[in-house]
C-alpha cells in the first residue's frame, strides 16, 4: 500500500487527524492494534471545549454532538457546606459541550465508514521503519496478511502506551513527568444527573466530581489512593464517599444502578518534541494531564487542529507549519498542562496528616475562596476551562 499520511491509533486522535485530511483530499490509512468494541468499550474524557466542537462542526461531523451535547454555562467549585457556579458564559461568553469521548469516536467511525476510509482495525505487530528518511513505512499484520503502508508522513496518534513516542531515538528526546499521590476511581450509573451543570469538589476525605453523560446517565469520580483496588469499593461505599463529599444544604445525591467502575492513575507528561524526521506525534502519544481540567481530549483536539492544517499547507508547497508543528503545539501543550496541574492541586487532598498536610489544606480553602470571589481569578479559571485559542 502508498498513501500520504500512515496514522497508527484509531482513537479520537487518529480518527479526527484522518478525517480531516479526507475533507482536504489527502491520502490517509489508519492502523489501530484493538478492536472497534474494545475502543468504544473504554470510558474516558466527557468535556469538549467549545472550540472543539467548533472544529467538529467545521468538519462535518457534528451531528451527534450538536443534537445531543448538553451545553454548560459554567461548573460549580465546592468546599465543605460552600457551593458556588462560575458561570463562564457570564464572565467571557464561552461556554463548554458536555458529550462523552465514546460518543466522538462513534461518530467519527460512522463517518469513516459512510466514506470508505481505509482503517484497519485488530492490526498486529504495528511498526515504523525509515523515519529519518522522505519515505518512511508502517509494518503490521492483519488478517493473516503482512503488511507494509508506504507514506510521506507517520502520525503517532497511538496514546500514551503506544509505539510511536519510543520510535525517537533516546538522544532526540526528553520526558518530561510527574505522578501524583491520588487517583480517581469513575463510575458510570444509569440515573439522571443531580446536577444541572459539573460540580468539583474540595473535601477532607478527597475529592468529588459530578459529571454526567446525558439526562439520563451520570458519571461520578471520587479521589481515591494511586495503590487501591477497585474491589475494595463496592457500589455502596463509593456511594456514601459520594454522599459525604458532595454534601451540600437542600442538595441530594440521586442514586442508580453502576454500570462501569475504575481507578484511573494521574499523571502529567510531555515530550520535549512531537516531530522527529518523518514521524509527528498526536494527542496522548505525545502528553497526558490530569484529568481535573478536562483537558486530555481537547488537547488531543487542538494538536490535531494544527497538524492537520500543517500538511495541507505542506502539499500546497509551504512547509513552514509543519516545521513549526512541534513548537506551536507545545506552547499550547505547556499551558494546558499547568492549569491541569492547578486544577488538580486546588481540588485533591494531600495524603498525610502532619502540620503540613493541614497548612496545604487550609492553604486551598484560601485559594479557593479567592478564585469563587475574585472576578479576575474567575475569567481566568472560564478562559482556560472553556478553551484557549487553538494556534
Ligand atoms: P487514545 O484515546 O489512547 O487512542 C490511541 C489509540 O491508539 C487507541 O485506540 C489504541 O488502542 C491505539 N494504539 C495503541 N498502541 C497501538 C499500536 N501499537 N498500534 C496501533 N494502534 C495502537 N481525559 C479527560 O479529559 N477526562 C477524563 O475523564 C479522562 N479519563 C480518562 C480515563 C482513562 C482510563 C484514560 C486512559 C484517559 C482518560 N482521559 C480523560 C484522557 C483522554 O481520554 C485522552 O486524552 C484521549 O483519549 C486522547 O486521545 P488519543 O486519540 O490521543 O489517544
Ligand atoms: C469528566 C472528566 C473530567 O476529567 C472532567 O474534568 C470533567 C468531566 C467526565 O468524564 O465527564
Amino acid at each position: 500500500l502508498s498513501t500520504r499520511v500512515a496514522i497508527i491509533g484509531a482513537g479520537p486522535a487518529g480518527l479526527l487527524l484522518g478525517w480531516s485530511l479526507r475533507q482536504a483530499g489527502i491520502d490517509f490509512v489508519i492502523v489501530e492494534n484493538k478492536s472497534r468494541e474494545y475502543i468504544l468499550g473504554r470510558v474516558r474524557a466527557g468535556v469538549l471545549e467549545q472550540g472543539a466542537v467548533e472544529t467538529l462542526q467545521r468538519l462535518g461531523v457534528s451531528e451527534g454532538v450538536d443534537a445531543r451535547g448538553l451545553v454548560h454555562h459554567g461548573i460549580y467549585l465546592q468546599s465543605p457546606g460552600l457551593r458556588h457556579h462560575v458561570d463562564f458564559n457570564e464572565l467571557i461568553g464561552r461556554t463548554v459541550t458536555v458529550y462523552g469521548q465514546q460518543a466522538v469516536v462513534r461518530d467519527l467511525e460512522a463517518a469513516h465508514d459512510a466514506a470508505g476510509s481505509a482503517v484497519f482495525y485488530e492490526a498486529g505487530d504495528v511498526a515504523v521503519r525509515g523515519i529519518e528518511t522522505r519515505s518512511p513505512s508502517l509494518t503490521f499484520t492483519h488478517d493473516g496478511s503482512d503488511y507494509t503502508v508506504e507514506a510521506d508522513f507517520i502520525v503517532g496518534a497511538d496514546g500514551f502506551h503506544g509505539i510511536s513516542r519510543p520510535a525517537i531515538p533516546n538522544n532526540r528526546l526528553t520526558v518530561f513527568d510527574k505522578t501524583y499521590p491520588f487517583a480517581w476511581l469513575g463510575i458510570l450509573a444509569d440515573v439522571a444527573p443531580s446536577t444541572d451543570e459539573l460540580i468539583y469538589a474540595l473535601h477532607p476525605d478527597g475529592f468529588a466530581m459530578h459529571s454526567m453523560r446525558s439526562n439520563s446517565v451520570s458519571r461520578l469520580y471520587i479521589q481515591v489512593d494511586p495503590g487501591d483496588d477497585i474491589s475494595n469499593w463496592p457500589d455502596s461505599r463509593i456511594w456514601d464517599a459520594l454522599h459525604t463529599r458532595l454534601a451540600s444544604d437542600g442538595w441530594a445525591l440521586n442514586e442508580g444502578p453502576v454500570t462501569e467502575k475504575s481507578i484511573t492513575p494521574m499523571r502529567s507528561f510531555v515530550a520535549s518534541t512531537l516531530n522527529h524526521g518523518s514521524l509527528f506525534l498526536v494527542g496522548d502519544s505525545g502528553h497526558i494531564v490530569p484529568p481535573t481540567g478536562a483537558k486530555g481530549l481537547n488537547s488531543a483536539i487542538s494538536d490535531v487542529t494544527q497538524l492537520s492544517a500543517a500538511i495541507v499547507t505542506h502539499y500546497a508547497d509551504d512547509s513552514a507549519l509543519l516545521s513549526s508543528y512541534s513548537d506551536t503545539a507545545l506552547v499550547r501543550q505547556w499551558k494546558v498542562q499547568q492549569f491541569s496541574q492547578w486544577m488538580t492541586d486546588l481540588l485533591h487532598v494531600r495524603p498525610g496528616t502532619g502540620d503540613e498536610a493541614a497548612f496545604d489544606y487550609r492553604s486551598q480553602l484560601g485559594r479557593l475562596d479567592y478564585v469563587t470571589h475574585s472576578l479576575y481569578a474567575q475569567r481566568s479559571l472560564a478562559e482556560q476551562y472553556t478553551g484557549l485559542p487553538l494556534g
